[in-house]
């Protein structure tokens, strides 16, 4: 009898902390939507030049090593200015493109495989190449 009921008491408690967890999850995904600073529809160039230093990014563009594989489109890269090979990856927001250039990403070594750029680096750099490809 008392087996019982430890086996009910453990199974109900496995239940309601499956459920709290489904219920996380699902309110941190709506949080996340609505924090999220920039959203693909929003990204403009007004809202980048607002945040981010564009002209930074330009020059670690070029002196950082993203030059090296962008401009030439190596292994895929998307090439600045390129509307066709960036749609896709603008569809995904700006998160996610700043996500993809932090950490490894595909062919994409983490942070264009240059360490020593902070976050705020690599997000001013990435506000650049946006920049070129939305209006
Ligand atoms: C060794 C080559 C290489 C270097 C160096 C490099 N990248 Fe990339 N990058 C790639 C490739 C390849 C892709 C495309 C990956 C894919 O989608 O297959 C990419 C994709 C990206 C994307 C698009 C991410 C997305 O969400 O699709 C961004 C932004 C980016 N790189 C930024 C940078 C920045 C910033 C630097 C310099 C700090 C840099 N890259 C340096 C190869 C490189």
């Amino acid at each position: 009898m008392i087996y019982k009921f430890i086996i009910a008491a453990v199974f109900s408690v496995v239940c309601l902390s499956t459920f709290k967890n489904v219920q996380a999850e699902a309110t941190g995904k709506v949080v996340e939507k609505i924090q999220s600073p920039i959203h693909a529809n929003t990204i403009t160039k007004v809202v980048l030049e607002k945040k981010y230093n564009l002209i930074t990014g330009k020059k670690n563009y070029s002196s950082a090593g993203c030059a090296i594989c962008h401009d030439n489109a190596v292994m895929g890269a998307p090439k600045p200015g390129d509307i066709k090979s960036w749609t896709s990856r603008l569809d995904n927001g700006w998160d996610q493109i700043v996500k993809h250039s932090i950490m490894d990403y595909k062919n994409m070594p983490a942070k264009g495989g240059n360490s020593s750029l902070s976050e705020i680096d690599i997000e001013n750099i990435d506000a650049y190449l946006v920049s070129l490809v939305v209006s």
